[in-house]
């Protein structure tokens, strides 16, 4: 394979080549991550891949989207194995920009979504998303792809990227990317890399956990006692807290009635395993 990937540090560099693709009249899909990439960051790129003509790729580590006393710092930085990866996989560009040329000195924008990016997350995280929203839109504005690709994993990152397309008229079509497993089911992610054996074996039985819990839901169990049954399950598997489980309508995440399901839905949770957040999200597949 011809080596093809160019690594770009600065805005102008980066703003060049995206220009020069659309010079040739080519198409860009656009890639945000926070690097310590694994196998669910490339497949986002490989969906990218077969939807435009280019992929561009960002890596980030970005301090605005972490609380004070979350893991910013020990966030894992492995730019010369990512850039590898990317390598492997084709990826036209990737975006590394320093550290200190994101956010000056001066800034003093937020962006605030609301609606789908209210609740879940928002309760233990409440700052998060307005971090998210604000890199992104940035990111947006220097790459300027005409496709975005964001994965299932963070579902309601997903909603709130979605929605924040909409309102702000941006035109970038975002594409979701189904979610991407290890062999024991358990949701890939760049804080998996902080567990030993014992915490990964632990941290495996949450899917397993919510798998029942959305069959029990699909099959007309109250949704209250499905929750109380998942809760109990993860606290007695080892898990040290649970911060939510939540069935919401798939789309919108709007609160569903209490009670029996009648609609599909998306059945969504978040949980401490040996100091590690843990966030994951099935499909309850109700017949209507
Ligand atoms: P990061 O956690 O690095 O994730 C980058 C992208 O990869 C996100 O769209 C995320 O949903 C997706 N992803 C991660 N693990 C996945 C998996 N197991 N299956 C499918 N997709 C997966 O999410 C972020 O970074 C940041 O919030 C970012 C959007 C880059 C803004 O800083």
């Amino acid at each position: 394979m011809t080596d093809t990937l160019r690594i770009v540090r600065t805005e102008r560099a980066l703003r060049g080549q995206v220009w020069e693709y659309r010079g040739h009249g080519e198409t860009t899909a656009f890639v945000p991550t926070m690097g310590a990439l694994h196998e669910g960051h490339l497949t986002l790129v490989r969906l990218a891949k077969k939807k435009a003509d280019r992929v561009v790729v960002s890596i980030f580590v970005n301090p605005t989207q972490f609380a004070p006393g979350e893991d910013l710092d020990a966030y894992p930085r492995t730019e010369k194995a990512d850039v590898k990866l990317l390598r492997a996989e084709g990826v036209d560009l990737v975006y590394i920009p320093k550290p200190d040329s994101m956010y000056n000195a001066h800034h003093a924008t937020t962006i605030k979504v609301g609606g789908v990016a209210d609740g879940l997350e928002t309760d233990h995280r409440p700052t998060f998303f307005d971090g998210v929203a604000l890199v992104v839109t940035k990111l947006f504005n220097r790459v300027a792809p005409d496709i975005a690709v964001f994965g299932e994993k963070d579902y309601q990152q997903l909603a709130t990227i979605r929605r924040l397309v909409e309102d702000l008229d941006m035109p970038i079509k975002i594409i979701g990317a189904p979610i991407a497993r290890d062999e024991h089911g358990l949701a890939l992610s760049s804080r998996n890399a902080y567990f030993d054996e014992e915490g990964l074996r632990t941290a495996r039985r949450l899917n397993e956990i919510m798998r029942n819990c959305a069959a029990q839901m699909a099959r007309g169990e109250n949704v209250d006692v499905a929750r109380d049954i998942a809760r109990k399950s993860l606290l007695a598997a080892g898990f040290s807290g649970v911060d939510y489980i939540e069935v919401r309508s798939p789309n919108s995440l709007t609160v569903l009635e209490g009670g029996v399901l009648n609609a599909p839905a998306r059945l969504l949770v978040a949980a401490h395993c040996k100091g590690v957040r843990l966030i994951d999200n099935f499909p309850v597949k109700v017949s209507t």
